[in-house]
């Protein structure tokens, strides 16, 4: 399977957002999007461009991957959505698989100084059995800490990254 990464766009950020939306999948970071004040809604977009990329499979664009460092959390953190079309199929666990051997290689090391322990972290609904799935499948093993935002019902996942 071909798969590259490539810049994400403003149109794209809104773009996901509202077929994350229309596909029915409630989570409160979007719920928190479609109800943001226009500015904050910017803002959101701006931050979205700069950690998530576009991921292509072959010629199809199939969805995004963020790796966003959170200095408040002392964390790496991955996310990542298929759009709806595309789910259902196995394509994340070999996308995410990818995108870690990308950064590991071509990035952690940019971050070192900040993030000295070379790890990802991801938060996952607790009902969201494909993510899950995903990220166990990539090795990420549950951890016991407390989901960001407070009050998220997830679990938090960690993944050692191989040097
Ligand atoms: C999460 C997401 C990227 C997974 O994408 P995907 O590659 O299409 O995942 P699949 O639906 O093929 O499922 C992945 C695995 O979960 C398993 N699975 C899916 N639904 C399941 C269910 N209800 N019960 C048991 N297993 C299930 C699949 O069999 C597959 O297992 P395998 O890896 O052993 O083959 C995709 O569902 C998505 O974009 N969801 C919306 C956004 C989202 O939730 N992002 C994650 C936030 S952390």
């Amino acid at each position: 399977m071909k798969i590259a990464f490539r810049p994400m766009t403003p149109e794209m950020v809104e773009y996901a957002y509202e077929d994350y939306r229309s596909s029915g999948l409630k989570d409160s970071p979007v719920l928190a999007f479609s109800q943001l004040p226009e500015a904050d809604r910017q803002l959101e977009i701006e931050r979205a461009t700069l950690y998530r990329k576009l991921i292509v499979v072959a010629t199809e664009v199939v969805g995004w991957i963020g790796v966003r460092p959170r200095p408040e959390l002392g964390q790496i953190h991955v996310g990542f959505a298929l759009f709806s079309k595309f789910r259902g199929k196995g394509l994340m666990k070999p996308i995410l698989t990818k995108r870690i051997e990308v950064f590991a290689k071509e990035e952690y090391e940019t971050l070192r100084r900040e993030f000295p322990i070379p790890e990802l972290y991801a938060t996952a609904e607790k009902g969201n059995i494909p993510s899950i799935r995903t990220l166990e499948g990539c090795g990420f093993l549950k951890t016991e800490l407390e989901p960001f935002p407070k009050g998220f019902d997830g679990i938090v996942f960690r993944l050692r990254l191989s040097e």
